[in-house]
């Protein structure tokens, strides 16, 4: 709450005003993303659940050759629904099979514990709740070998500085022959990725907005939300999806504690990025963080791509 209210603060004194996509996340804004995850525009996650099904049982071989035993790591693991297919293809090359679930909400965690072992046989499943950047520093140290997984193409939000920065944050946590594993959208038509930030139900409109409403019931905010809108745009020369939430009318929006921001007309928050990847994008990451590209599994349209990586040089000594 008052990180949040630190974070707000902050980032509407800015010119331009910005705050960050993950606070979008608050129940409402999780319930959004499920109907997200549902839209026929929406199509990443689709993609990935092809790659899973088609590519999961290559990917067990590659791993297993290398690893019999496994921890596998989850980042932001969410409800387990889609990571459980790719568990069920890793489990009959893997002779002792840890799966650790890493995710903010306890909620999703129950979830996931529920629908992981229900699919699994024999995995040891464990939850560790809070941020990733702290429980992922903890980990309970493990004799076998290491898989890192960050799906959902969430690394997407990072602008390039910052996704080099959390890539050397994960390294730090591997040994040399461990792995990361990494979903990434990649380049395609303009259109159909503006599209997937623009539907046509709106429901993405909402979930950019409820930002709004949750800066209402947290902050005791007064947005009236009817007064913004959501804007998306794409551009093909960066691959940068953002999405900004605009101000129909000059506006003061006051907070309980005093703080008040005013917006001209027409004036913007940005809100988020969703990072479309050329290949190069990713060879640069891997080469800024230290780290080689070691398989890539694509969808059947080439428009999505899950990459294993492992550490690069030396190593540390990690937990
Ligand atoms: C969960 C970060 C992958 O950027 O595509 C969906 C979030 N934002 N629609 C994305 C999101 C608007 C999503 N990620």
């Amino acid at each position: 709450m008052q990180e949040f209210f630190e974070h707000v603060k902050n980032g509407l004194s800015k010119s331009p005003k910005q705050l960050s996509s993950r606070y979008f996340y608050d129940a409402k804004g999780d319930a959004l993303f499920q109907s997200i995850m549902q839209l026929e525009e929406y199509y990443l996650p689709r993609c990935e659940m092809q790659i899973i099904k088609s590519k999961g049982e290559q990917m067990a071989q590659d791993i297993s050759a290398v690893h019999p035993s496994l921890q596998i790591v989850e980042l932001g693991a969410g409800d387990g629904r889609k990571t459980k297919h790719l568990l069920k293809q890793f489990k009959p090359y893997i002779d002792a099979l840890e799966y650790l679930a890493l995710d903010i909400s306890v909620n999703v965690l129950a979830t996931n514990k529920a629908e992981i072992r229900n699919e699994v046989e024999q995995i040891q499943h464990k939850s560790l709740a809070g941020n990733y950047f702290d429980t992922y520093q903890d980990l309970p140290t493990t004799p076998y070998g290491r898989l890192v997984l960050f799906l959902g193409a969430n690394i997407g939000n990072y602008p390039t500085p910052d996704a080099i920065g959390f890539f050397k944050f994960i390294r730090s946590n591997l040994k040399a022959d461990d792995y990361f594993l990494v979903a990434f959208d990649l380049v395609k038509h303009p259109r159909k990725i503006l599209a997937a930030y623009d539907d046509s139900q709106g429901v993405t409109k909402r979930f950019n907005l409820n930002l709004l409403e949750r800066m209402n019931r947290e902050l005791g905010a007064d947005f009236d939300v009817e007064q913004f809108d959501h804007f998306p745009f794409y551009d093909p020369l960066t691959g940068i999806a953002s999405s900004q939430i605009v101000s129909l009318k000059a506006q003061t929006v006051e907070f309980a504690d005093g703080f008040s921001a005013c917006f001209d007309a027409f004036e913007a928050i940005h809100t988020e990025i969703s990072k479309k990847f050329f290949w190069d994008d990713i060879e640069e990451i891997a080469h800024q963080s230290q780290m080689k590209i070691v398989h890539s599994y694509l969808d059947d349209h080439n428009g999505y791509t899950l990459v294993l990586f492992q550490p690069h040089g030396q190593v540390g000594t990690p937990k």
